[in-house]
């Protein structure tokens, strides 16, 4: 398969981190924490959609709802109640949301609310942190991986003269920053995600928000990954700390649709309507042929209401979480190789870096890549598959249990044990 694939598309997949060494598996069937490849084998999955399964794969309520949507149809291109419904219940949900738009993807989204934020404030200069994450949008498509001075191939100085980079849970950079700068927005993960599962100080977060509010900055927290995962506010319930602007995505449409939303005060959020600013130069623009369709929002709908009913899953989770942190945490010491774990709730992060990670340079720059790679291939003959080759980060679902834990450390001691043969 991936012969014929690397044919037609470039080296064989369609998003390069999906590729590995020497060659991808392609997935046939998922259901709950279970994939199955072409070939019939069964793995535990803790890649999990890119950690939009939060529920597991075909989540029962969520294929249920959609099942009976599609009979009356997938996409109108019109309004229609389940976008309402979904924005309701998210408005409802995540403390700094008041109103919301949807995407198709989270990059597209981020897009979006770098536009807000500068026609809301009429400045120019975005800060983003480096190692964070935020799609392929070229303002912010930079300073991902070290060297983060170093430009990406295709995006050029000038998409990025408004992008200033500042290291991550460093307040001190950004009251420097501010002082010399006009700065438009500052755009943060709340745990860094693909920079190595690392949780944002919480004096930094509530230090950006008091830098925010007394220098007009308008702050946007990018939930993509933490929203709905951490808890049924997402991160900013849980740092009790509010962002003008929230980015949504992944679990936001049920798991099983391309997704992202964008949503913060009606103040800012007006600026996109089209009643209030008629004049199609002064209002910002957003809109996609496949925006909000009913598939999409339904299945997003029946998910959060799900949730809504059930936060019990968080404290699942969590629980599932710090067993699975502290059982490779371990493992390893015990046989005294250095390897940490990072993150909180459903989220986990595993580096062979020499001390514990603080921040995403740490977890980036000092990374044994060579062990990393040996540990994925284990888990991988094990069937286990975890995100990726080169930073193992992984997403636990509420379907997991306990003995998928349980198997995983005592694959993890294997691995440690032949490490040290
Ligand atoms: C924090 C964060 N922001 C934005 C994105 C981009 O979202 P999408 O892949 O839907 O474009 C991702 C994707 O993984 C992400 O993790």
């Amino acid at each position: 398969m991936f012969e014929r694939a690397r044919k037609v598309l470039p080296g064989g997949v369609s998003y390069s981190i999906r590729y590995f060494n020497p060659y991808p598996i392609y997935v046939s069937r998922a259901r709950g924490q279970k994939i199955w490849d072409i070939d019939g084998n069964e793995y535990t999955d803790y890649w999990m959609g890119h950690g939009a399964k939060l529920m597991g794969h075909s989540y029962p309520p969520v294929v249920e709802a959609v099942k009976k949507q599609i009979e009356f149809g997938g996409h109108f291109g019109l309004p229609h109640e389940w976008e309402v419904k979904l924005a309701e219940k998210i408005c409802s949900m995540v403390p700094s949301i008041e109103m919301v738009r949807f995407t198709n993807s989270g990059t597209e989204a981020n897009m979006y609310a770098v536009r807000l934020a500068r026609a809301y404030t009429k400045k120019n200069t975005i800060i983003k942190f480096e190692g964070c994450w935020h799609g392929g949008y070229d303002a912010l498509h930079i300073a991902v991986k070290p060297p983060y001075r170093k430009l990406p191939a295709g995006v050029l100085e000038e998409s990025t003269k408004y992008t200033l980079t500042l290291p991550y849970n460093d307040l001190e950079s950004v009251e420097k920053a501010v002082k010399n700068n006009e700065i438009a927005g500052i755009i943060v993960e709340p745990v860094a995600g693909a920079g190595g599962m690392i949780p944002a100080d919480k004096e930094f977060l509530k230090g950006l928000r008091e830098i925010c509010n007394e220098k007009n900055i308008v702050l946007i927290f990018d939930e993509v990954i933490t929203g709905f995962r951490l808890s049924e506010g997402g991160a900013q319930k849980i740092y009790n700390v509010t962002p003008d602007i929230t980015i949504l995505g992944k679990i936001v449409g049920g798991g099983e649709f391309a997704v992202g939303a964008f949503g913060g005060r009606t103040e800012i959020m007006e600026l996109l309507d089209q009643l209030k600013y008629s004049d199609y130069f002064e209002r910002v623009f957003q809109g996609g042929t496949f925006s909000a369709n009913p598939l999409m929002t339904c299945a997003g709908y029946t998910l959060l209401s799900e949730l809504e009913k059930n936060p019990q899953v968080y404290t699942y989770l969590e629980k599932l979480g710090e067993k699975f942190r502290r059982g490779v945490r371990e493992i390893f010491q015990e046989k005294d190789i250095a390897c940490h774990t990072t993150g909180i709730g459903s989220l986990i992060g595993i580096h062979f870096t020499p001390t514990e990670p603080r921040d995403v340079k740490t977890a980036q720059l000092e990374k044994d890549r060579e062990k990393t790679k040996q540990l994925f291939k284990h888990l991988l003959n094990n069937q286990i598959i975890a995100l990726t080759e080169d930073s193992l980060h992984l997403f636990l679902s509420a379907s997991h249990t306990l003995e998928d834990v349980e198997n995983f450390l005592k694959v993890i001691e294997d691995f440690a044990k032949q490490l040290k043969i």
